[in-house]
């Protein structure tokens, strides 16, 4: 595998790299959830390539951009260790200039759930993965569907802009006990996992009331909000929308995604479940 940490090192390296390409952009700190998207690049295309890259552009003031998780040598052995190409590590200097051209995320879409609760985290969001789209040019890139709100922005973003790469979505890994896998998992005390669990445990209940019969989605939603108020410190939303992130009354079959955002002490949650 070669790592790459400047801009330059990666475009010679990408240059010899022939064939059909795979691409997971990630910012490191990598677990199963990264894994399996590495697995289905490795599937999928001759080559994979990996970025890891913590996008200062994407964190507002006060998040946890300073204390975000770095595994660097555990992130190598991991991408070694699962056949990737090439790791691009960049560096922030690298990648931003003093004045840059802003990418802004589209009004409505981009400023609800993390938008609102995030403004311009998309913004950032989408600026960085344009970048490392036009240095990759892979023919596949791969991201979580635990980050569905960001899916859709970067599948718009490619549509809109003609980019070449097909943007795969792929499903969310849990843990044994239910929790999705994030990098963030690692902020969780032992007694805050526990309660972290409510908000998987806040998705079931809605499955079996959907399979109950019932697709009025204020019930849905006040059931919810019943588990996951006995449990985490703050809500941000629970929120069931279509696949174009418009709120429904009724469940939609195939098209309805289910999203929860909470604060869990000081560490702030997503899940979501597609139905
Ligand atoms: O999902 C992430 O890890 C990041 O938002 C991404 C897509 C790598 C952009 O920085």
């Amino acid at each position: 595998m070669l790592v790459a940490k400047t801009i330059n090192e990666f475009k010679i390296a990408r240059k010899e790299l022939k064939g059909i390409i795979g691409f997971v952009p990630t910012m490191g700190a990598l677990h199963k959830g990264h894994l399996s998207l590495i697995q289905k690049a490795k599937e999928e295309n001759e080559h994979v390539i990996v970025s890891i890259f913590v996008n200062p552009t994407q964190f507002l003031e006060g998040e946890d951009l300073d204390k975000y998780p770095k595994k660097e040598i555990a992130d190598k052995e991991i991408c070694s260790v699962a056949g990737v190409d090439i790791l691009f590590m960049p560096t922030a200097q690298d990648m931003y200039s003093d004045d840059e051209l802003k990418l802004l995320a589209p009004k409505v879409r981009g400023y609800v759930l993390d938008g609102f609760n995030r403004p311009g985290h998309f913004d950032g969001v989408l600026q960085v993965v344009m970048k490392l789209l036009n240095l990759v040019n892979p023919n596949n890139a791969y991201f979580g569907k635990k980050d569905a709100q960001q899916l859709s922005l970067i599948s718009q973003m490619a549509k809109n802009y003609f980019l070449g790469a097909n943007i795969v979505p792929c499903d969310i890994v849990r843990d044994s006990d239910g929790l999705a896998l994030s990098s963030r998992n690692i902020y969780l005390t032992k007694e805050e996992r526990t309660k972290a669990l409510s908000i998987p445990a806040s998705l079931q209940k809605a499955t079996q009331i959907i399979i109950s019969g019932e697709l009025d989605t204020n019930i849905i939603k006040n059931n919810m909000i019943d588990i996951l108020n006995k449990n985490v410190s703050s809500i941000d939303y629970v929120e069931i929308v279509n696949r174009d992130f418009k709120k429904i009354e009724k469940i939609e079959l195939k098209n309805t995604i289910i999203l929860v955002a909470a604060k869990v002490g000081q560490t702030r949650l997503i899940d979501n479940l597609w139905i």
